[in-house]
């Protein structure tokens, strides 16, 4: 992975290279520079503003493949305004692009130890990247564990590659659904469910959570309970962005601004902001 570039601060032009359906609601758009001006690099973790013309700008993760130059892939739910017109752009159509932005999964800091994911819905997307990357670097880490919740068998994301993670060597990965329907064979109920099916190491264990803050809540208290420490265990946070570089306030979250300190905070330093006020 190259260490990431300076974030662009105005929005260039990208080009819509490819629109994939996966589920019912969500889309990964892959983007490429329009006019030769270069997207940029990124590291796991970190986010895009992406400016639908004549629509309005959002904060979206960066899915894609770090080590993969030249283009940038997210992953969108399709839940209101901008993340609809973002999922109806077909090819060859234009949007702009800042960043990318915000603190990235600490992947340097759990060299040496098992690493494990934790991600409900939508939140899959922000950590595949850190999964491509343990991969490409497999021998710096020991288990990779990967649980991943969703609502429904058709809501999954990414069901092909969870199913080849999962038959690499050590590693682990598990999917769970709250409501399985008559053909699903699979766990079914919340991620925490899946935690009994687990052997975990806590002083050698990283854990990178995302998801829904009420299950951010719960994945916390097993990890918790599992002896892992506050300082190991890092969530990703979404609040409303606007400027998306710590100078219009509207992220803030206690002391933090979530654009530049995190997305990606220890729960060591999250843990007064959760407690004390129902996020
Ligand atoms: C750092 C960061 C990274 C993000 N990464 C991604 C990503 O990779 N993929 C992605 O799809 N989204 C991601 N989001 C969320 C995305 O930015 C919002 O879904 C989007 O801004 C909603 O805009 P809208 O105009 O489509 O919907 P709005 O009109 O703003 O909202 C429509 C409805 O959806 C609800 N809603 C809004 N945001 C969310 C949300 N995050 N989850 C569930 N319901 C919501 C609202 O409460 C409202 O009911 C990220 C947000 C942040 C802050
Ligand atoms: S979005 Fe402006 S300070 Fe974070």
């Amino acid at each position: 992975m190259s260490s990431p570039a300076a974030p662009l601060l105005t929005p260039v032009p990208a080009c819509v290279a490819e629109v994939r359906k996966e589920t019912h609601d969500t889309f990964t758009l892959t983007l490429e520079p329009a006019n030769g001006q270069p997207l940029g690099s990124f590291a796991p973790g970190q986010f895009s503003m992406l400016y639908v013309y004549g629509v309005g700008e959002l904060p979206i993760s960066i899915s894609g493949d770090p080590n993969e130059p030249g283009r940038l892939v997210y992953t969108v739910r399709s839940v209101g305004r901008a993340t609809q017109a973002l999922v109806r752009r077909r090819a060859g159509e234009v949007v702009g692009v800042r960043g990318p932005f915000g603190r990235p999964w600490p992947l340097e800091a759990a060299r040496g130890k098992d690493v494990l994911i934790v991600a409900g819905g939508i939140g899959l997307a922000p950590l595949r990247p850190a999964v491509y990357e343990i991969l490409r670097r497999r021998d710096d880490y020991v288990r990779l564990i990967v649980l991943y919740g969703a609502r429904s068998p058709k809501d999954l994301l990414f069901r092909k590659q969870l199913a080849v993670w999962g038959r690499l060597p050590d590693t682990q990965v598990l999917a769970t659904v709250d409501f399985g329907g008559a053909s699903w064979r699979g766990h079914v109920g919340v991620v925490t469910t899946l935690f009994r099916h687990l052997r975990l190491h806590p002083g050698e264990t990283v854990a990178l959570v995302c998801g829904p803050e009420i299950m951010m809540r719960f994945v916390v208290r097993q990890l918790e309970a599992r002896g892992v420490p506050a300082s190991e265990i890092y969530l990703s946070m979404e609040r409303n962005m606007k400027c998306a570089v710590g100078s219009c306030g509207h992220c803030q979250l206690g002391p933090y601004f979530v654009c530049k300190d995190g997305p990606v905070f220890s729960y060591e330093q999250l843990r007064p902001w959760m407690d004390e006020h129902e996020l």
